[in-house]
């Protein structure tokens, strides 16, 4: 179960200047009953990331269980959207001690950082390791780079069943790795054509994975189905969840400046599923110049470092907390405390995290600052499942109020074509001509 509570975003709350009239969220209602239509319209087109949590498992948790049984070492080698949904499940459901209790140990291989890819390939035995290639279109540089530099190590090591450590996650039809695939008789899972990266976490590309560490798919993905269905059929913004964290925002953004929109979770486990909403909330609707900064935060330990700026600074911001009731684990404070310590007796560090959230909710109201808090009864794959569809589709409708097509990335492209042109790819010359034109260190200080 999940709960969202925005109050705190509210104009008799927080007051009209900063906080939001329920008149105003009914009054997109014709936009929203648009958007419902062509939702349900299109769902075998762009909207198709709603239909993947009725995918058959079957041979994903067969494939799984032949890697937990056959390989010490299991390293996903992608980016952007092929990685982030995937630590987010990992983190959010499995842990960070997992690979030291458990096997097949999990790492990731995203950028090509040379100090990050050498640290995880000192950490395997490569005649032990699987290795999950995951790319959409086949191509993205940095893990075609890595993956040529973990294969380059398997035939070296492994000899002719190199291709027997290798399990692509690609585009159906086309791409440079379903060709290879093709060619070398290679394991492969599909990424539906009509899904982009960073709303594929529910096909193969994130399922695959996490069944091999052992979440629960079918739970994750009986939470989204359950969210997808309450969305689908309920069009009234108070009680679709999805419409309604889309209109919340947009409406602080257009309406009352609240250009930043930040998440703050009052679990650590939450910390990648920030990063994986970042993502689709700036690559889905940062475009026409609109659209709204998202940051990661994290409580207490931001309480620390950005809650002066918060409550103080720019009033451009829209806070999202997140916290779980019944975490897995609790710690009891000791008895024996010094007097000026005496409050704390008898109580447990998750009574203090909330005692922490609910004073900087507080701290929020007085200062007017809208915030809103989802609360999941318990970090469990179904409660992950229903948050991982309520915000792809509430970035999907935030891109009908915005007017802007959440599903694509045009403003990506152009840093790779000019990184192609610097490397020496053929076909990039007039690129390096105008890189050469642009690119210029005219200011630059020096410091011995
Ligand atoms: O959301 C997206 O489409 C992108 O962020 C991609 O996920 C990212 O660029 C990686 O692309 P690919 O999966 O094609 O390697």
């Amino acid at each position: 179960m999940i709960s969202i509570d925005y109050t705190n975003v509210m104009a008799d709350t927080i007051g009209e200047r900063d906080g939001l009239l329920r008149e105003e969220l009914l009054s997109l209602k014709y936009i929203l009953r648009e958007a419902h239509y062509r939702i349900q319209k299109n769902l075998d087109k762009q909207y198709y990331f709603l239909k993947i949590p009725e995918i058959d498992t079957t041979e994903i948790k067969e494939y799984a269980n032949y890697v937990k049984e056959n390989f010490e070492y299991f390293v996903l080698v992608g980016i952007g959207g092929s990685s982030l949904g995937t630590e987010m499940l990992f983190q959010s459901l499995k842990w960070i001690n997992y690979n030291q209790f458990h096997h097949p140990k999990f790492y990731v291989l995203d950028n090509v950082e040379p100090e990050k890819v050498a640290s995880v390939l000192e950490l395997i035995d490569i005649n032990k390791t699987c290795f999950n290639v995951i790319s959409k279109s086949g191509s993205t540089i940095e893990t075609i780079a890595n993956f040529m530099v973990v294969l380059d190590l398997l035939k070296e090591k492994v000899g002719e069943k190199w291709n027997k450590h290798i399990v692509i996650t690609t585009d159906p039809d086309k791409g440079f790795l379903r060709e290879f695939a093709k060619k070398h008789s290679i394991k492969t899972f599909d990424v539906p054509s009509n899904v982009s990266g960073r709303f594929s976490v529910l096909s193969a590309v994130g399922l695959f994975p996490a069944s091999v560490v052992g979440i629960d798919i079918d739970d994750l993905l009986d939470g989204a189905k359950r969210m997808k269905q309450l969305c689908l059929v309920e069009e009234h913004v108070e009680h679709n969840p999805a419409y309604l964290i889309a209109v919340l925002h947009f409406l602080a953004n257009m309406r009352r400046k609240k250009s930043i929109a930040v998440m703050m979770p009052y679990v650590e486990r939450l910390s990648r599923f920030v990063d994986w909403w970042r993502q689709l909330w700036a690559e889905s609707l940062g475009k026409d110049e609109l659209g709204q900064t998202p940051v990661k935060a994290m409580g207490t330990i931001d309480q620390h470092s950005q809650i002066q700026l918060y409550r103080e600074g720019i009033k451009d911001k829209i806070i999202t907390f997140i916290t779980v009731d019944n975490p897995y684990r609790d710690i009891k404070i000791p008895e024996n405390l010094p007097e000026e310590l005496g409050f704390l007796k008898g109580k447990t560090l998750n009574q203090l995290l909330k005692g922490e959230l609910i004073g900087t909710k507080a701290a929020f109201i007085k200062s007017k600052i809208p915030n809103l808090t989802i609360t999941l009864d318990k970090l469990s794959p179904y409660n992950i499942g229903m948050l991982i569809i309520m915000y792809e589709l509430a970035t999907a409708v935030s891109g009908f109020l915005y007017k802007v097509n959440p599903f694509d990335q045009p403003a990506v492209e152009e840093g790779k074509e000019f990184m192609y042109a610097w490397i020496g790819k053929k076909g990039y010359e007039e690129k390096l001509e105008e890189l050469k034109d642009i690119y210029k260190e005219r200011y630059k200080l020096k410091i011995k």
